[in-house]
């Protein structure tokens, strides 16, 4: 048998236990840096599968090898991610969520149990491959300054430094048995804006004795687009949106401030910075000229997530080799943001997604609501690609 029938016979065999892996992981999720119950099954997991993890690593994220025959020839890096949100479910399943509150609505324990199912079988072929595998359980994804970077202070990337990386997500708008890629700029870099503009306020009807933060503020929104549609090249994605402005006054009151908070989105961390600077100096300069003062602040968020062109173009040709070319698609880009893209501004990397709808079945809730669920054939999927990658990656 080639390993190709290989990898299906034992995804197919690994099946049932990877679906009863998800639903526990399903029924009992935990928030952001507590993943520690979480922890534990996976080292439980790992270890009857004859594979010693790392635990502790960023206190709640794991990490464990698999060493295939000559196991410094290449390393292979694979990564999920352990946590949930803070969403109450609204799905009624056998699986759902036993704890208030708390759902995996985005997909992170389909991620979990795939990178389980795909050491289990992994584990199965150490004889047929060369080089090793490195898997990468990590915490809090959702939550600043992610898990990710905490991985990565923890030495997650270091001895052995792995040669490539992969991550795969959900994506319920693509049907389960369906894979995406997208070759470079994937997803964004988000941050958060904060500005306070102060005036003074005063009786509404005697303008000229105040300074009026509300005009200052809307001239401030309005000469921040200029970011978007003068400073950034055409080619380059930037996304500037405010979602909040208070000005607590009322019709015959200016008050003293107001406060604005917004994200600004991009896909190259040199753009990022230089567009950090500039709308300090728009925002600032331009409360100044009319009399008042402004504070911008910028709580960093992740950085934007680059696939290497290469070996995403191979990836997906892996992809294409086990599903057929009609089961894989290419991506859009995305203005979210998702920690892997840490590791893809260290290694050379590859995050692709993972379709898990099922349109027939009523299955098509987006991530994040409390309705989200899955196809559970996608795991089947999950497995047998990350593997098949894996696989096809060492013998590269
Ligand atoms: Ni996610």
């Amino acid at each position: 048998m080639d390993l190709k029938e290989k990898i299906k016979s034992l995804t197919q065999e690994n099946v049932s236990e990877i679906v009863n892996i998800r639903r526990h992981l399903h029924s009992h999720p935990e928030l952001s840096f507590q993943e520690y119950q979480t922890a534990q099954y996976v080292a439980d997991k790992l270890k009857s599968f004859g594979i010693v993890p790392t635990e502790g690593v960023a206190d709640t994220g794991l990490v464990a090898m698999i060493e295939g025959k000559n196991p410094q020839k290449k390393v292979i890096a694979l990564r999920a991610d352990m946590d949930a949100l803070p969403i109450q479910e609204e799905n009624d399943v056998p699986y759902k969520s036993t704890k208030p509150g708390v759902m995996h609505a985005c997909g992170h324990d389909v991620h979990t149990a795939s990178l389980l199912g795909t050491a289990r079988v992994l584990s199965q072929l150490k004889e047929d491959f060369e080089g090793s595998v490195k898997l990468i359980f990590q915490p809090g994804e959702e939550k600043i300054p992610g898990g990710a970077s905490l991985m990565i202070k923890a030495g997650a990337l270091e001895s052995p430094a792995p040669n490539h990386i992969f991550g795969q997500h959900v994506l319920p708008h693509l049907p389960a048995g369906k894979v995406g890629f997208r070759e470079g700029m994937y997803m964004a870099s988000a941050d958060e804006i904060y500005i306070t503009v102060t005036g003074k306020g005063g009786h509404a009807a005697m303008p000229e004795k105040n300074i009026d933060p509300i005009l200052i503020t809307s001239h401030i929104i309005v000469a921040l687009q200029q970011i978007v549609s003068r400073h950034a090249s055409p080619k380059m994605p930037t996304v500037l949106s405010f979602g909040r402005v208070i000005a607590d006054g009322a019709t015959n009151i200016i008050p003293n401030e107001v406060k604005v908070e917004g994200t600004f989105r991009t896909m190259d961390e040199e753009w990022r910075a230089k567009a950090h600077h500039r709308m300090r100096a728009i925002a600032e300069s331009l409360a100044e000229g009319m009399g008042g003062k402004c504070e911008l602040e910028i709580r960093k968020g992740y950085p934007f997530l680059k696939n290497s062109p290469e070996l995403t173009q191979r990836a997906k040709n892996y992809a294409i080799d086990l599903l057929g070319q009609e089961s894989v698609v290419d991506l859009d880009l995305w203005m979210a943001a998702e920690d892997f893209s840490y590791y893809s501004q260290i290694a050379d990397a590859c995050f692709y997604r993972l379709g898990t709808g099922n349109e027939a079945q009523g299955i098509s809730s987006s991530v994040h609501t409390p309705t989200f669920d899955i196809d559970e054939d996608a795991l089947q999927t999950g497995v047998s690609l990350m593997s098949w990658i894996t696989i096809q990656e060492l013998r590269y």
